[in-house]
């Protein structure tokens, strides 16, 4: 079994960090020019591991950031509400302690018609202690489904919303998160995807579903019966054989393929400053198992990201 894998073909310096998710990548600095053949290299690992963490990134500003982040693929902007961040470049969203904890599963925003496709994350201010991000494998979740399950969820689709308890006030709030909780939801978008999405560049499936997804759009099934399907699912794709849990140091680098993946922030630093600049890449419109693809009902997101097919 190879651990640790550096092959003339790749060049990459990578450790396989579980058996279904993560990899690290040690001694690339993606702060400069990469090869095509290191950029393509980098997107088949990705695909293979689904989550990336590169150490030592040597990526100091938002530029580099930018310029790393857009060899997969146009650039969305920071948010689609969330855009109050003066100063900071438009494609950069910092998630800061101070605004918002995102300690619930999900995947980035999939109330959009065309969520992100890849999502980066820079370390900018890390606490002393704590504050990983958990990251799950949905393909592996699905492909660990009985046969049965499998082929339920490959029928339903589900209704994704910003207006959904993802933000939870908590009793005693900031300023800067009062504001943040305000634009999440200044602009409700809703959007029909389907509970199994066929990743475009591998043809996996995957379980697309997470904090955003509300209900499923069942007819004959009430909301409290919809909660418990969508549970199930859920628990399925967070069991700690699918997910790596993710360590923060100074100068590292994340990136997850957002189509097939969950993450989740752990609040486990006593709220010490904690900031990862996020800059995610312009996504398709999601595909069913039997090709029917994803639907608005509510937003028009096209200020927000444009639709790229096949990422
Ligand atoms: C995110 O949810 O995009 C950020 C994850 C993190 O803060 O670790």
């Amino acid at each position: 079994m190879t651990i640790t894998a550096t092959t003339a073909a790749t060049g990459l310096r990578l450790r396989k960090l579980g058996q279904h998710i993560g990899a690290r990548i040690e001694g690339l600095d993606l702060s400069g020019p990469l090869d095509p053949g290191t950029v393509a290299a980098i997107r088949g690992a990705l695909s293979e591991h689904k989550a990336l963490v590169f150490a030592d990134a040597g990526i100091a500003t938002d530029a580099q950031q930018e310029a790393f982040a857009a060899r997969f693929g146009p650039l969305t902007t920071a948010h689609p509400t969330v855009t109050f961040h003066e100063g900071a470049p438009k494609t950069v969203l910092p998630v800061d302690s101070e605004e918002s904890v995102a300690n619930q599963w999900h995947t980035d925003v999939t109330f959009v018609l065309n969520p992100p496709q890849v999502s980066t994350l820079r370390a900018v201010v890390l606490p002393p202690y704590g504050g990983e991000t958990l990251i799950a494998n949905t393909a592996a979740a699905y492909r660990s489904l009985p046969s049965e399950l499998q082929r339920l969820a490959d029928t339903l689709w589900a209704e994704h919303t910003n207006a959904s308890d993802y933000i939870k006030p908590r009793t005693v709030q900031g300023e800067k998160e009062q504001q943040y909780q305000q634009a999440f939801v200044s602009q409700t978008f809703r959007t029909v995807h389907p509970v199994v999405r066929v990743h475009p560049l591998t043809g996996e499936k995957g379980l697309f579903i997470g904090a955003f997804a509300q209900r499923l759009r069942l007819l004959g099934v009430s909301a409290y019966e919809s909660a418990d399907l969508l549970r199930t699912f859920q628990a399925h794709i967070t069991r700690p054989e699918y997910v790596v849990r993710v360590s923060w140091d100074p100068g590292q680098v994340v990136v997850f393929d957002n189509r097939i993946t969950q993450h989740y922030a752990i609040d486990n630093y006593d709220r010490a400053p904690r900031k990862l600049n996020r800059i995610t890449v312009a996504g398709d419109i999601p595909t069913a198992v039997d090709g029917q693809r994803s639907y608005a009902l509510e937003g028009d997101s096209s200020h927000y990201s444009q639709i790229v097919e096949l990422g």
